[in-house]
This record gives C-alpha cells, structure tokens and sequence, in this order.
C-alpha cells in the first residue's frame, strides 16, 4: 500500500520515495538475487523444481530498480503496516477467507506474496497449512520471522527475505494468497508480482486468493471540498484572495486524491473499468487499461471529476479455473457505455464469495477512494449525458507510478485532464 504522493488533503503521510534512490542493495550490471530463507520448515525448499519439469525456464526477471528499492524501503516503516492490520474491513475479511478456503489450504503448500509482517502467512497456517513460504522483499521481513518465531511457527511459516522475481522456492504451491491491491486497484503496480509467483509455482487447481478484482468509476459531486479549498480564497478576514484561485486549484486537483467520499457524493451507476482475473491476467493487459464510459447524471448539481474504487473476491477455483485459455465465468464489462450500474450486478458469484469493497457505500477502508478533480466544476442537469475515456498505464518513468488520461464531454463541450499518481 504504497501511498501517492496526494494522499487525502489534509497532509496524508507517506513513506515512499518520489526520486527512487538510496536503494543501497541495486546495483546495475550486478543482479541482486538475494533471498534469505530464516531457516525452519523442513528444508525441502533446498529441492529446485527442475527447468524441464516446466514447458519453458522463464526469462530471468530484470534487476531490481532504485525505484523499486525506495519502494521496498517504505515498507520497512511500521506505520505503512500498523495502518493496514488497524484496517479492520481488510484484515478480518482476509482472515474470513482463508477459514472459507480451509479445505484448500489445510495441509497443503502456501506462499504469501509479500508477507509484510507475516500476519495472512500466520492466518493459513493457523488454517492448517502444511507449509507457508512468506516473502517479502523489504527489511519486514526480519520482523516477520520474529513473529513467527514467537508464536512457533517456525516449523511451518518460512520467511523469505527477497523478492518473488528472485527467490527460490523447490515445490509447487497449492494456494497463493497475497494482499497487493494498491490505490486505484492497479496503483502501485504489485500485482505483476502475483502473475510471477502464479507462473513459477501454482500447480494446475491451485487458489488464488483474492481470485479476481474490479476498478470502478462514477461521476461525483463534491461541493464541501471545492468550498473548503477553493472558494476559501475568495474572501480571508475580510481580504480578497482571489488571486489566489488559480494556484489553489492547481495544487488541490493537479494529482488524484486520496479521500473518503459517501454515496451522497456520486451522480449516477459506477462503471467498470477493468476486471481482473487472477488466474488469468497477464503483465501486458496491466501496461496500461482504457475503457470508454457514458453516463447519466442521477440529479442536477456541480459535477466535480469522477472517483475511482475497486473491490476483491475471494472464489475457489472451481468458480475461477486455472486453464489459462478457459473463459472466466466473470462476465467482462464491455469497453463502452453502460448507462447504469446494472453491469455491477451481472458479475457471476454463484457461491456468494466474499468481496472486500472499498466503495463509497460501503464501511470505509485505508484505501479510501480515489479522486479525479476537475479545476472547474461543470454544471450538469439531471439525465444529462456524461461522455468519454479513461486510459491509465503504467508510468515510463517508474512503472509504479499511473498516469491517468481522462477524455469527458458534457453540455457540448470536450474537456482533458492529465495527471499522474507518484
Ligand atoms: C500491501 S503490503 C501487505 C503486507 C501483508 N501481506 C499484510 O497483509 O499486512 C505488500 C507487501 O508486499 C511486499 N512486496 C511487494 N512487491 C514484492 C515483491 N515483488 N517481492 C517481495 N515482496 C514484495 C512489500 O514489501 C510489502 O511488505
């Protein structure tokens, strides 16, 4: 949960680099292929799966980027970590999922895709895992053993300090489960290292939790923020400070912000903009997602930018095959319109799966939502048409980083907002 650099607007901390640097361990033109295994388990780790056990050896994953170190080294921080264990509706709903999934993981191989403190590691196997590989590339990882080791599971969690591209793991995996969602679902760019791990070690069956995940968007209205950070200007004491209006709005609604908004802040049904499935999903499709968008607005108001959510699922893979070639049974959104939400609803969940929502009608999360600002607010009349694109990727720059491209029309006028999510 790296956080952007516009967390919220009320001076959000955040632990990440904006510059990258200071990554010590990356050396260019010496890969780092560190994995430290803090001992336990049974040693069968030591067992390399053979390359010819695999249809092809992958290609070795590239070093790791002074971007990547800084990112690594925010996770060191225990704020990041203690922010996301205090996030109940997180926490409690993956401890719900793996007692869900119990009869997938009792006595059976797990590896925890940056364990962090270790803590979804401990919940499989106080679920009965025969063994769990925890693996995290930041120095957390030394405290995770130490967690371990207090509550003696040393025999059963081994902690990897490394990254998933390097470490060694010498058995197939049944189940891997992972927290990775970052702001904006694809903010933060972990989930490439989810496709990783389920390239190089899920056995054909295996789980994937969570197994699929859903990026939102709705038109919203927001006039309490406008007011607050804008309109403030226009009189201060008794003093016009309206030439303060521009920078304001500059530095209020450049970047996407982090930020709780209710159901009262949205004009109409969300739109989906992107499905992902887990078991499926490549690194290519993550480069960089568009989907065009038309809606409706609910109500007349001052339509303020558009925010953006995602939620998770937690299916067994009978619901989610491993066949890479077979279709999801996830009913993918189609690239235009909806008018209304109803595509939210037609998404097949035959077992009920549990879903973590970080929607604005739902209770609130560290992930709040994401909000795209416009400078000016567009006055929009009840059932007027809000039209237009959305292209996220990943940044040239550092690929954790999104630059998000919005093209939207309304009231016959076309409008572009750039901006990027460091
Ligand atoms: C959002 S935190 C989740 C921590 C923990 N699983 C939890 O739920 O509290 C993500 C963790 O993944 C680690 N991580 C991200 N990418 C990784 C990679 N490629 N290899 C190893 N660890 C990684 C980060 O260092 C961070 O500790």
């Amino acid at each position: 949960m790296l956080r952007p650099a516009n967390k919220g607007y009320n001076n959000g901390y955040h632990y990440h680099h904006q510059n990258g640097g200071g990554g010590s361990l990356s050396r260019r033109g010496n890969r780092v292929r560190r994995s430290r295994d803090y001992g336990g388990g049974d040693g069968s780790a030591t067992t390399r799966v053979s390359a010819s056990d695999r249809d092809m050896p992958p290609p070795p994953p590239p070093p790791p980027t002074d971007f990547d170190m800084a990112y690594f080294h925010s996770y060191a921080h225990v704020g990041i970590h203690e922010e996301m264990i205090k996030d109940r509706v997180r926490t409690e709903t993956y401890r719900a999922a793996v007692m869900q999934h119990q009869n997938y993981i009792a006595g059976k191989v797990v590896v925890d895709v940056g364990c962090g403190t270790g803590i979804l590691s401990i919940f499989c196997a106080q679920a009965g895992a025969k063994r769990v590989y925890a693996v995290d590339a930041s120095d957390i990882a030394v405290q995770a053993n130490e967690v371990v080791k207090a509550n003696n599971l040393s025999d059963t969690v081994i902690v990897l300090h490394g990254r998933i591209e390097d470490v060694e793991i010498d058995e197939e995996v049944d189940v891997i489960i992972s927290e990775w969602m970052g702001y904006m679902l694809l903010y933060e760019s972990m989930l490439g290292s989810i496709i990783t791990a389920r390239d190089r070690w899920l056995k054909p069956g295996g789980l994937i939790l969570p197994s699929n995940a859903t990026l939102y968007m709705v038109p919203i209205t927001h006039p309490d923020r406008y007011t607050e950070s804008i309109d403030f200007w226009r009189n201060v004491y008794g003093i016009d400070m309206s030439a303060m209006l521009p920078l304001a709005k500059q530095c209020a609604f450049e970047e996407p912000s982090v930020e709780t908004i209710s159901g009262e802040n949205v004009l109409t049904w969300p739109h989906v903009v992107k499905h992902v499935d887990c078991y499926t999903i490549t690194s290519h499709e993550l480069e960089s997602v568009t989907t065009s968008f038309k809606f409706k607005s609910m109500m007349r108001a001052p339509f303020h930018g558009f925010a953006f959510w995602f939620d998770v699922e937690f299916s067994s893979p009978a619901i989610f095959p491993t066949d890479n070639n077979a279709p999801s049974s996830v009913i993918e959104s189609p690239t235009d319109h909806p008018i209304d939400g109803s595509q939210r609803k037609k998404r097949a969940n035959p077992n009920e799966a549990l879903v973590l929502s970080t929607a604005p009608e739902d209770p609130p999360t560290h992930w709040q939502q994401t909000l795209i600002y416009f400078y000016d607010p567009i006055e929009v009349e009840q059932d007027q048409v809000i039209s237009g694109s959305v292209t996220l990727s990943q940044s040239k720059e550092n690929p954790r980083f999104m630059n998000i491209h919005l093209e939207y029309a309304s009231g016959g006028r076309a409008y572009v907002k750039e901006s990027v999510m460091r």
